[in-house]
């Protein structure tokens, strides 16, 4: 290749680098960052509760991430789930906590809700949402989440 084709070339490159710096690697991170994270749907898995993932499941109160579900063991002692995405504005930062007898919260912009996905508060003007949740069942040592 003759070198002023050569550096045409790379300079095409280094072009198309310097103008698109974020094409693919990074899109999933953009969308973390600004929220706009797509709610978890067509969800079906299982979690042994006797395996490592499941023994985090063992107190009432824990729970875990997975697959974008926030699976929580409630002060009762039964299993419940969400989505890990907030209805607010798309974080995946729903978490489960044990105030005021076990909710589901958003720490971003302070989200919270009841167990079934109920609203508490309104967070900024935006009328409030529900939070999606998905059932549970256990059978054995075998806990399911699904729609
Ligand atoms: S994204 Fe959860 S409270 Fe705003």
């Amino acid at each position: 290749m003759e070198r002023k084709k050569f550096l045409r070339t790379l300079g095409a490159g280094a072009a198309f680098a310097i103008a698109f710096p974020c094409i693919g690697a990074c899109s999933k991170d953009n969308n973390s960052e600004e929220g706009n994270t797509p709610v978890p749907s067509g969800v079906d898995f299982t979690v042994d509760l006797a395996s490592t993932e499941g023994e985090k499941l063992a107190e009432n109160g824990s729970f875990i991430r997975k697959n974008l579900v926030i699976v929580a063991k409630n002060l009762e002692g039964e299993f419940v789930a969400a989505s890990q995405v907030c209805s607010h504005q798309g974080y995946d930062e729903v978490e489960f906590s044990g105030q005021n007898g076990g909710i589901f919260y958003c720490g971003v912009h302070g989200s919270r809700f009841e167990q079934n996905g109920t609203p508490t508060n309104q967070v900024d003007t935006q009328p409030a949402k529900a939070l999606k949740v998905f059932k549970t069942e256990v059978s054995g040592n075998i806990l399911r989440v699904f729609e």
